[in-house]
Order: structure tokens, then sequence, then C-alpha cells
């Protein structure tokens, strides 16, 4: 834990012996300063082992290839056995739901779900998106600082989930709140909640409020929604309650958070490497390879993670059975001996989807496409507005090690 005391400047990777190493710490990710100890533990022990953290001891995965290695076995690295965060949910307050399921109900629920983010139904979003996204970009503020994060990220994301719910629209931040007490670090100074009892009291108000649709969408033909797909499906109508929640905060946490972070993380880039942005400007026709290399760049799921069903022997190392195994993708999103020159910016890389953000086999993220379509048409409407965006000062990060988070991102359009 001596990572947890010490100020972001001295917590040098070089100095710390390797098993005082802790990537645990929420405070690294809120301070921006994980890079180089990830760097480091690639190098020197790219299976890591913490004895000591305030999760409880934890091995962890570094290098790209050694987590895409992990995700493929999920017969000895189980969603189930543990759940997906370092951090246990508390004991009679887990939150079910098929992320932290193995097969054959992993496979029976993703099945009833995934269909909302097929390419028929993008389509059908595609439309709706980009007359949003135009009106946001059009209603925002002129030659005045403004906070990028609640006026174009959350307000774009909060509008897509009450799409994909069929959610009363008036009612949409009501989404974005349920979504940051879901992931919220209860021990984080400005939390949404301040405890677990507390979040738990929360999120069954949101499972009362999504019960109620449930019901009124049971009595309506099926309809292009996911409260209505879930309903209607044999894998998912008889859901009970806790576990209809679990999944619709999986789906309320997926669906806006990482996609809010990477609307976040883009423009920030983007300021942060002018040459880059002078390079998109000339040729509009990277918009998807700047999405692409985006979400790589942000990583927006720091970690996800898995417990071991047996003994195994991986990277020279003894996992035992029952052990915590956290893949961090925002290190093999910096993988050296993947990606060149990782640490870098770059919006015309050769291979701009060789990324770990989304996950690898039977979990990979269900919504990749449609947060892609999100991020390109925002991408395509500022450009066709040619609006200048200046960012006016430090972003402000999340205090998770969860998620990679922008809480608020002053920025000016000038005109
Ligand atoms: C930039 C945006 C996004 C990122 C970076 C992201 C990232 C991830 C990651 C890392 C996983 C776990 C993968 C694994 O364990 O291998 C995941 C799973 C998931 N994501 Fe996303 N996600 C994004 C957007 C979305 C959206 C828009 C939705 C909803 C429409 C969504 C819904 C889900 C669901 C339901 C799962 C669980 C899949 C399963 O367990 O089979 N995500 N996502």
């Amino acid at each position: 834990m001596a990572l947890v005391a010490q100020a972001p400047s001295t917590r040098s990777a070089a100095g710390l012996p390797l098993d005082q190493i802790d990537v645990s710490d929420p405070k690294l990710y809120e301070d921006d300063v994980w890079q180089p100890l990830f760097a480091r533990l690639r190098r020197e022990a790219p299976v890591h082992y913490c004895r000591q953290s305030r999760y409880g001891p934890y091995w962890s995965i570094c290098r790209y290839q050694d987590i895409v290695a992990v995700e493929v076995d999920h017969a000895t690295f189980s969603s189930q056995l543990g759940g997906i965060q370092v951090e246990d949910q508390p004991q009679g307050q887990e939150r079910p739901s098929f992320i932290r399921m193995d097969p054959p109900r992993h496979t029976e629920q993703r099945r009833t779900v995934a269909p909302v983010a097929a390419p028929t139904n993008l389509a059908h979003y595609e439309t709706i998106i980009r007359e949003r996204t135009a009106r946001v970009l059009d209603e925002l503020p002129r030659n005045t600082t403004f906070d990028w994060v609640d006026r174009v990220s959350i307000e774009l994301t909060g509008m897509m989930l009450a799409t994909l719910f069929d959610f009363p629209f008036a009612e949409r931040r009501k989404l974005t709140y349920w979504s940051d007490v879901a992931i919220a670090n209860v021990d984080a100074p400005d939390a949404p909640v301040r405890s677990e009892d507390e979040r738990f009291e929360e999120l069954k108000r949101m499972g009362a409020y999504f019960v109620a649709l449930r019901d009124a969408r049971a009595k309506e033909p099926p309809k292009l929604d996911l409260v209505s797909m879930m309903v209607h499906s044999p894998a998912t109508r008889e859901m009970a309650p806790l576990e209809f929640v679990g999944n619709l905060a999986l789906l309320i946490v997926g669906g806006n958070d990482t996609t809010r972070n990477s609307m976040s993380g883009g423009l920030l880039a983007l300021s942060q490497n002018p040459e880059q942005w002078a390079k998109l400007r000339a040729n509009p026709a990277l918009v998807p390879s700047l999405v692409a290399e985006t979400i790589r760049y942000q990583t927006p799921v720091i970690h996800m993670r898995r417990t071991a069903t047996r003994d195994v022997e991986f990277g020279g190392k003894l996992i035992r059975k029952g052990d915590k195994v956290v893949m961090w993708y925002v290190s093999g999103n910096r993988d050296e001996s993947v990606i060149d020159n990782p640490d870098a910016f770059i919006i015309d890389r050769a291979k701009p989807r060789q990324h770990l953000s989304y996950g690898a086999g039977i979990h990979r993220c269900v919504g990749d496409r449609l947060a892609d379509l999100q991020l390109r048409i925002l991408w395509e409407e500022i450009l066709r507005r040619d609006l200048d965006i200046e960012v006016m000062g430090p972003p402000r990060r999340l205090y998770s090690n969860f998620i990679r988070g922008i809480r608020a991102l002053p920025v000016r359009i000038n005109a």
C-alpha cells in the first residue's frame, strides 16, 4: 500500500521494489500516473503477484498476448466465481448479470441482448444519433468556457441510452446518475454514494423504476428496445428482479461511462497533439481510424478480473485455484511488443483496431459497433461545422481503478 500515501511525483516506478507495486490503487488513475509502473511490470514481471492490497492479493496480467490468452481460456479463468472487478462486490449485494457469468448461462443471456447493437439496428440508430448530435453541437455556447463532459459527452450518451431502453426522454439524466452510482468508488471524495448500503438502496430504486417499465412493455407487442427484448425473450423473461437489475446496470454502465469517456478523451488527446488534429482536418476520411485510436489510447475500461478455476502455470508463475487474476487493458494497449510507439496518439496507424479496449473472447463487448458509431458521428459533425475547440485547462479525472473516466474538461469554441 506504499503507493497510496505518496504524491504522484514520488510514486516512481523505478524506485519501488517489484513486490510492493500495487496497480489497483485508484489514485494512480485519478492522477494519471500509471504508465511507468505498467511499463516496468511489462518488462520485469508481466505476470505479477501483489500480495497485499485493499482488495486482497491478486495477479496482474500486463502484456497484450497474455491478456488475450486469459480472455480465451474462460474454462480456467472464470467470470462467475468472483466477478469482474478486482474489488469484490459485498456479500449479499452482488449484482448478477451476464458479464459475471460463464457458459451456458452467459451464452443464453448474451444472445438475447446482442441484437440491439446488430448492424440492422445500428442503421436505424444512425439517423437519430446524427440528428441529436447536430442539435447538441449547434446549441453549444461560443466564445465562452464550458464543460465538454457535461454538455456533450454526458448529454449524447444519455440520449443514446434513453433510446436503447426507450426510456422517458426527459428523465434521461437518471440513467447517467445510476451509471455513476453503479461504478462509483464509495471512498472517492465526490462519490455520488458514500457506502455500499447507500449504493444498494439507489440501485434498488433504479430496479423499481425498470420493473415498472418492464411490466408495461410486457403488455405491449415486442419492440427493438432492450427492456422489450428482455421481457419477450425466453432466456430473460423469467429473470429474478435482482438479476434483471444487474443486467440493466451492466447495459447502462456499458453504454454510458465508456462511450462518454471516449468522447472526452478523444478531444483531450487531439488538443494535446495539434499535428494530429491538423491531419484530421486535412483528411476527414481518417475519422474511423481516429475513433479506434481514441478507444485504444483512452482505454475506457481499465481492467477486467477473472478467478482461477484450477491451479495453472501461466507466464512461468503458478496461479492457484481461487486466485484473482486481473487483466490490465491499460497496460496491454501500451504493450510496445505489439503496438508501435504505443504511448503516442497517432490517428493514422496501420492497424488502428489492434487494441484490447473492448476485451476479447466470449465476453468481448456487445456494444462496440454502437460506440464506434456514436463517436464517428460526433467527429464527422464537428468537422462538418469546422469547430475550433480549445481545451482551456486540465481534465479532472475519476478516482477509479475500473473506469478510466474524465469528470470535467473545460473547453471553449472560438467563433
Ligand atoms: C467505448 C465504448 C466501450 C468500451 C471501451 C467497452 C468495453 C467493454 C469491455 C472491456 C467489456 C468486457 C470484455 C471482456 O471481458 O472481454 C465489455 C463488455 C460489455 N459491453 Fe462494452 N464497452 C463500450 C461500449 C458499450 C456499449 C455502447 C454497450 C451497450 C450497448 C456495451 C455493452 C457491453 C456489454 C453488455 C458487455 C458484456 C458482454 C459479455 O459479458 O458477454 N458496451 N465492454
